[in-house]
């Protein structure tokens, strides 16, 4: 790559990998004014085909069978069956299983240039599904309240699209991204050795269906959870000298938490500490032994998360030092990933950006606001190059009501699945035009 790159540009640097080229190479085609208006027009062509009437009849169809089976994650038996079935249908070869459920697809260019990946999660959520229509959730207690059937759907729509066009990429079909980090497990497997950049969308219901949004840099928080205990000494509550009280420790922990927030993080910098459940005692009359509490932390940076971790270990256990009682804390890290920060790589970013904006004109790509949601799609982040998207499923003249991703009533306007499946195409087709360019 470093070598071929003298051409158009004479600053590059001999020993830059592509991943340093990329923003370079993106500049370059600003430039070229001829080759962006190709591009774009090349952008319109794939959005018409995915929006024809029977390919689009193709991903509402698969669309609907994802959502009636819900499936939780590490579970995804049956949807990793049916993206299988999907791509042997079009003909293209994947490895699985990966991270137990996962298929990872693989479209091999002509020349062998950077690899980028395309990722879609598939799991869904305990949700007990109040959406009264035909395609309703089969599956008791379970639904795809957080989209993950538009994401995999629309990820299939690009294997598609993309199974006769020369490039070389991946398409990762992830399970678990609901809180037991699917995407650590797939990267564990070293499928994505090859990767140089990958990108990834996640539906948004407060977003018409049409509009993209994202900004570089961090966008999306990270998070960990945790678990404390503190002990004492049971008794009659009648006679609390003869007892230690967990209760009262627990209480003034609790509120101690919330000064981590409120006086040690820069009011500048975003970050949340919520005590989410509290648990300890029985019987009117009794001192409890225990009590624990839980809840999640997060941060807008990396860093920050391990300072949270560390002012809330210290807290717990200083607080209950402070009533004779002993504490502990289980951040449950071996069993549950603390999710990185989704960090936006600003080449990648600008690149998803302005295929968007070929796509589906300037006015409908937003620079959105950082989220405190997290995202498994930050463990992919920190290994390459990578831009997260969010994809509008609202629509004001059909749905009355905005319903939050997770919420029993959410639903999506299915119009998004064509526009989803053309920005992943999109996506990959001119990250491998601009990379082959400069080769
Ligand atoms: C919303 O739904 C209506 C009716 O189905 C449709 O005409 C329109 O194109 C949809 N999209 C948006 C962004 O409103």
């Amino acid at each position: 790559m470093a070598s071929s790159s003298s051409s158009s540009s004479s600053s590059s640097s001999s020993s830059s990998s592509s991943r340093f080229l990329l923003p370079l190479l993106l500049l370059c085609s600003h430039l070229s004014l001829a080759s962006a208006e190709e591009a774009a027009s090349a952008a319109a062509d794939l959005l018409s085909e995915a929006r024809a009437p029977g390919f689009a009849a193709w991903l509402r169809g698969v669309r609907r069978r994802i959502h009636q089976r819900p499936e939780l994650a590490f579970q995804e038996f049956r949807t990793s069956e049916l993206v299988r079935a999907e791509l042997d249908a079009i003909g293209v070869p994947y490895r699985w299983p990966v991270a137990q459920t996962g298929v990872v697809a693989t479209i091999a260019g002509a020349a062998a240039g950077p690899v980028v990946a395309l990722r879609a999660d598939m799991d869904a959520l305990p949700v007990q599904e109040l959406v009264d229509w035909e395609h309703k959730s089969q599956e008791s207690g379970k639904m795809h309240a957080c989209g993950h059937d538009v994401h995999t759907t629309m990820l299939l729509g690009a294997a598609r699209i993309l199974q006769d066009r020369k490039s070389d990429l991946m398409l990762v079909f992830q399970p678990a991204e609901e809180g037991q980090g699917g995407a650590y497990y797939v990267l564990q497997e070293g499928v994505l050795d090859d990767a140089s950049a990958i990108f990834g969308l996640h539906v948004d219901p407060a977003l018409p269906v049409g509009v993209v949004s994202s900004r570089p840099g961090p966008f999306a928080a990270t998070s960990g959870r945790f678990l404390a205990t503190v002990t004492g000494k049971g008794g009659h509550a009648a006679m609390p000298h003869e007892s230690i009280d967990p209760v009262v420790a627990a209480a003034t922990t609790v509120v101690s938490l919330q000064k981590i927030i409120s006086r040690e993080i820069d009011p500048l910098q975003g970050a949340v500490v919520s005590v989410t459940f509290l648990k300890g005692g029985e019987a009117y009359n009794v001192i409890p032994e225990n009590v624990a509490f839980g809840g999640t932390m997060r941060s807008m940076t990396n860093e920050g998360l391990s300072y949270l971790k560390k002012r809330i270990k210290e807290i717990v256990e200083g607080q209950a030092a402070v009533h004779h009682c002993s504490a502990s804390v289980d951040f449950m890290e071996d069993t549950m990933k603390p999710y990185p920060a989704v960090v936006n790589d600003e080449g990648m970013y600008a690149h998803a950006k302005e295929v968007a904006e070929g796509l589906l004109g300037e006015k409908n790509v937003r620079v959105g606001p950082q989220v405190m949601g997290a995202e498994d799609f930050g463990f992919y982040a920190q290994r390459m190059a990578g831009a997260f998207f969010t994809i509008g499923v609202g629509n004001a003249s059909t749905m009355a009501t905005i319903h939050s991703t997770h919420s029993p009533h959410f639903v999506v306007d299915e119009d998004v699945l064509p526009v989803g499946a053309a920005f992943h195409a999109a996506v990959a087709i001119e990250y491998v035009r601009k990379n082959r360019a400069s080769t």
